[in-house]
């Protein structure tokens, strides 16, 4: 489905958790002005988590009630999600998605730190092995706006905002002549 037209476009930031979404997508916002809509803050702070997920240790998220709340601010635009998952979203709210990567020791250490174990840290590794997140943004996006980006040191931090920047200034003077 095509993305319909908005001030600005939407972009989807996804990945397994810890490979530096909210770092990027902190970095991102401070460069560009857009908004960043951290899901797993927004449902929290909207009383979209439901029951405890006890094998995961985390809460289930009402995906029906935070897609209602977030209609009207993702068709202005200018937003930049940052989620591990991307098939329940519509499909039409983004103009591009990309997916970050990192191999598997740079994960483990990152969740570790975080503080994960057991099953939540090997499920989550396992998730980067198997690329279950770029496959989920392929199967749901059109392949053509899914990006991988490497996310294992600084310097891929700042490649990637400059990459993301480019493709932003390319999307605004594309749009500023068809309105035109
Ligand atoms: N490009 C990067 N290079 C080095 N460390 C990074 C990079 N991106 C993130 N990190 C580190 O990895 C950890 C997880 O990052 P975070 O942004 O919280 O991941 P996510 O939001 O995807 O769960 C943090 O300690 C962060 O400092
Ligand atoms: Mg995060």
């Amino acid at each position: 489905m095509q993305a319909i037209k908005r001030k600005a476009p939407n972009i989807l930031i996804t990945g397994t958790p810890g490979v530096g979404k909210s770092t990027l997508c902190t970095k991102l916002a401070e460069v560009t002005g857009l908004e960043w809509i951290e899901i797993s803050k927004v449902a929290k702070d909207n009383n979209c988590l439901e029951e405890f997920d006890a094998v995961y240790n985390c809460p289930v998220l009402d995906e029906d009630k935070l897609l209602d709340g977030l209609e009207e601010t993702m068709s202005h635009g200018g937003n930049i999600v940052d989620y591990h998952s991307s098939e329940f979203f519509p499909e039409r709210w983004f103009d591009i998605v990309f997916v970050l990567r990192t191999d598997n020791t740079t994960l483990y250490d990152r969740l570790i730190a975080r503080g994960y174990t057991g099953k939540k840290l090997e499920d989550n590794v396992d998730c980067e092995i198997f690329q279950t997140i770029l496959e989920e943004a392929k199967n749901s996006y059109k392949h053509e706006i899914v990006h991988e980006l490497n996310s294992t040191s600084p310097e891929n931090m700042e490649s990637n905002v400059q990459s993301i920047c480019s493709w932003l200034q390319n999307w605004f003077s594309q749009n500023t002549q068809t309105a035109l």
